[in-house]
């Protein structure tokens, strides 16, 4: 059964932020099923916030110049947090996301030059072949009375991560169990975090983290170890590398002329199957339910890709020069980021010496060293001094010429500066590709009673799935 929506409806449900406690203890007893309960009501309308956790000076940045300042403009004295370090390292080692100085620049340089190696348009073959089986998929499910879209999205973006990086497609219970390990593992870094608040000791809260870990790392250094075996056998061409894996084993830095150890390439290639599936799930999950809520949107986008794919066969897949013409369906998709942001929380630790954290409104806060400061997507991104109409879904706002009428800066689910998200590309061309030509071949509509439960850990996910009902489109 798909409800009617009334118009009254454009405001598509969130979990709303909860009423202001000044009770440290309770606000994080509410942040360890879901980060969003460590956020207060007035969090949403404020510039700065301040509070002290327990010793430790807590700030929650909104105010643009601030995130400015903070990302970009002094990035070397806020670097990341090390609780960053303390909840990946059992799974990612000291890899690229959470380290910072020189340790982070070389593998900055190296993950940069894969990335230009592996380009977009020679990993969408990978990306075309991991829809086509989505596609496939959905085909095999076509009687039953719902799908669960959310899981639909993890297999896909694991498929397509598994197929850029291992040049192989996601088979069927080995990777399935390791992605399973992925889940877990974000689960449980999620818990502790607020455990690492209580001050409970690093080895404690690893501890727990180490089982899973284990799982993924190993299965990881395993794929390695035969392909370096195939290199002795047969070494790669850096020209003319077959995949992710092969552009980080060939790169090296100009500057130092190092190159990634097995041990680094393991904790690189852990941290790109998080990175490139997680986010991607989660993002393309809540696009195609936000699709669903605003069946006008979703025709937009279906008579947009029909347009470039008209003289085509029913099965011919897009290409890739075809998406730079779906700029509805990137209008969506930026939508669909800004209000649910895949990573909501960004953590920094200011470092070198204490500042003044000033908001144009002229108020002062002193910033010490060693404080946390909170960078939050999913707060900024629904801020009312920011955005216009900050709760409602309107693809419009993104069009250009039309609409752009929000503050500079306060838009940045990749986040911003020197650490930006370098797969930022890759992650758009593969959600444009899969959401049109999802789109193209069905008609998504909500299920009544079904709302997604959202939670923040890592990533935004939601625990009860994403069930939308798929009928043939005409
Ligand atoms: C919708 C999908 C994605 C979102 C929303 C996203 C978002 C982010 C964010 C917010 C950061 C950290 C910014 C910060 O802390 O300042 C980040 C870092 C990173 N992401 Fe993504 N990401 C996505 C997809 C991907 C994909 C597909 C890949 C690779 C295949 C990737 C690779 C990375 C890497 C390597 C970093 C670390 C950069 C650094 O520390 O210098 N991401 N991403």
């Amino acid at each position: 059964m798909t409800e009617r929506l009334s118009p009254k409806r454009s405001i598509p449900p969130w979990p709303k932020p909860l009423p202001y406690t000044s009770n440290i203890l309770r606000r994080l007893a509410r942040g360890w099923k879901s980060w969003f309960g460590l956020l207060n009501e007035w969090d949403f309308r404020i510039p700065l916030g301040e509070l002290n956790l327990l010793g430790l000076p807590v700030f929650l940045v909104n105010s643009p110049p601030l995130i400015r300042k903070v990302l970009v403009e002094e990035v070397d004295q806020f670097p990341k947090h090390p609780y960053t370090l303390w909840i990946l390292e059992p799974l990612i080692g000291r890899a690229i996301f959470s380290v910072n100085g020189e340790e982070w620049q070389w593998q900055r340089r190296l993950i940069d030059q894969a990335f230009q190696v592996a380009e977009l348009k020679r990993v969408f073959p990978a990306m075309s072949d991991a829809t086509k089986a989505l596609l496939d998929r959905l085909e095999l499910q076509k009687d039953n009375p719902y799908i669960d879209i959310d899981k639909e999205m993890t297999l896909v973006t694991a498929d397509v991560i598994m197929r850029t990086i291992l040049s192989r497609p996601l088979g069927g219970g080995e990777a399935i169990k390791i992605f399973e390990a992925f889940a877990r593992y974000q689960r449980r870094a999620g818990r502790a975090l607020v455990l690492r608040f209580l001050r409970l000791p690093k080895t404690w809260v690893q501890k727990s983290l180490q089982k899973d870990a284990n799982i993924i790392r190993e299965w990881i250094l395993k794929a390695i170890e035969d392909r370096l075996e195939q290199h002795s056998r047969n070494p790669p061409s850096h020209l003319n590398p077959v995949d992710l894996l092969d552009c980080l084993i060939t790169s090296q830095d100009q500057q130092t002329h190092r190159s990634f150890s097995k041990e680094e390439l393991v904790d690189q290639i852990c941290f790109l199957f998080l990175a490139g599936h997680e986010t991607s799930a989660s993002s393309l999950g809540m696009a195609s339910w936000l699709l669903a809520f605003s069946p006008k949107d979703q025709q937009r986008v279906r008579e947009e890709v029909k347009e470039i794919s008209k003289d085509r066969q029913p099965n011919e897949m897009l290409r890739a020069d075809d998406l730079r013409h779906l700029k509805y369906c990137v209008a969506v998709f930026n939508e669909t980021l800004r209000l649910y942001p895949p990573v909501g929380f960004f953590i920094r630790e200011r470092s070198q010496s204490e500042t003044t954290l000033s908001v144009p409104n002229g108020e002062k806060r002193r910033c010490p060293l060693g404080a946390l400061l909170t960078l939050s997507p999913w707060v900024i991104q629904r801020h009312e001094n920011h955005w216009p109409d900050p709760q409602a879904f309107r693809p419009d706002r993104f069009l250009e010429d039309k609409e752009r009428t929000w503050m500079r800066d306060a838009f940045l689910p990749f986040g911003l500066g020197p650490r930006k998200c370098p797969g930022a590309a890759f992650a758009q061309q593969e959600a444009i590709l899969v959401l049109a030509e999802l789109v193209r071949r069905y008609n998504l509509s909500l299920i009544s009673g079904h709302t997604p439960e959202l939670m923040s850990r890592l990533t935004l996910r939601s625990v009860n799935g994403i069930n939308l009902l798929l009928q043939k489109a005409d």
